[in-house]
């Protein structure tokens, strides 16, 4: 197969939109996708709210969806938001790669940002193994996002019994040795729609559970010792308590569905973090509307009929996020 380069493409890497959000205290959304109504509404929603983006792709989702359909569809993208005359930059990135191997075949199909995540190696060989990915990547002038620290939750190839924040203590050490671009930590977020088991929350006066606060502390020692540096949060969904209601509402069983309250987002926004991880929410927010038509619809069998209020929801909810969350709205 022939290379392809990202700048052929139309793709841009995330260099100019950490810096603009850096400096204008907001951060890039980083949305998943697997499938054609989750891109296009992550398309319209950003160009809606006038926000640069960062667009997700899992090695699930290369298994789903056909890794060379995939990038077409993230080509298509390009076209669209060309089509609408908008300002709007997005970077191709891979989430969670965890060989050289998967990082290389994605920066030569095109991708402008690569996630290696060797968080689960001993720190000598998560070194070592950034570092390999970092100098292919710079080679073709693709950024690198490293990870230190181990989240906790269970989704299908991301999974850590338990949360390992962070130690600041290391982060000098690792940026230095790897030449990473940026880099995601673990301060307390964590994968999925079940973040934390209940005995970990405490309860609101409604009986709605409360999740333990973010680890800010450990967040500003990170930003002492890499001042200015890009920080990624993952696991950053929160759990929409509304969409978990019309999910169980009509036939789901997501028992203690938990997620990040969007106000610690917002602070996390305003610090160093850089680029916020989303997909359970989308996928929590298309959920809850193919059951909720399909429940008051039972003789639907258009799959438009159902996809398209999925698909409108989820634009809703992207707009919200980048406006309300993020702050990345209206910054394009
Ligand atoms: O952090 C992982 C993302 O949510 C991707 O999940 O491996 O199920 O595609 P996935
Ligand atoms: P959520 O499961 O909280 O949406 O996190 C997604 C993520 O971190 C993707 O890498
Ligand atoms: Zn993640």
């Amino acid at each position: 197969m022939d290379k392809v380069s990202y700048k052929d493409i139309g793709l841009v890497t995330t260099t100019d939109m950490f810096t603009k959000a850096m400096k204008g205290k907001y951060a890039i959304p980083a949305y998943n996708f697997n499938n054609m109504e989750q891109l296009q509404a992550i398309v319209m929603g950003c160009v809606e709210s006038r926000s640069h983006f960062i667009l997700q792709v899992s090695s699930g989702a290369r298994k789903y969806a056909n890794q060379t359909l995939l990038r077409f569809l993230a080509m298509g993208a390009v076209g669209m938001i060309k089509d609408a005359n908008s300002p709007v930059k997005f970077a191709l990135h891979l989430d969670h790669g965890d060989t050289f191997e998967l990082c290389k075949s994605c920066v030569d199909t095109g991708f402008s940002s690569i996630m290696i995540d060797g968080s689960h190696h001993s720190y000598d060989d998560n070194v070592k193994l950034t570092r390999q990915v970092v100098e292919y990547c710079h080679a073709n002038n693709v950024v690198v996002e490293g990870e230190l620290g181990q989240l906790a939750g269970i989704e299908d190839a991301v999974s850590a019994e338990k949360s390992t924040y962070t130690k600041p203590e290391q982060v000098e050490d690792f940026v230095k040795k790897t030449n990473v671009d940026s880099l995601a930590i673990s301060i307390g977020t964590s994968h999925g729609a079940m973040k934390f088991k209940p005995e970990q929350c405490t309860r609101d006066a409604r009986g709605v559970l409360v999740p333990p606060p973010l680890r800010f502390d450990i967040l500003e020692e990170i930003e002492k010792r890499i001042p200015g540096f890009p920080i990624v949060l993952h696991g950053a969904s929160s759990v929409v308590p509304e969409y978990v209601q019309i999910i169980n509402k009509n036939g789901g069983a997501l028992k203690d569905a938990v997620g990040i309250p969007e106000d610690q987002l917002r602070k996390a926004a305003r610090s160093a973090v850089c680029k916020v991880n989303i997909d359970s929410d989308g996928r929590l927010a298309m959920t809850a509307m193919i059951r909720k038509t399909l429940a008051e619809k039972p003789a639907e069998f258009d799959p438009r009929k159902y996809l398209g209020p999925a698909r409108d929801e989820l634009i809703k909810m992207i707009i919200h996020k980048n406006k309300e969350v993020l702050g990345s709205a209206g910054q394009a």
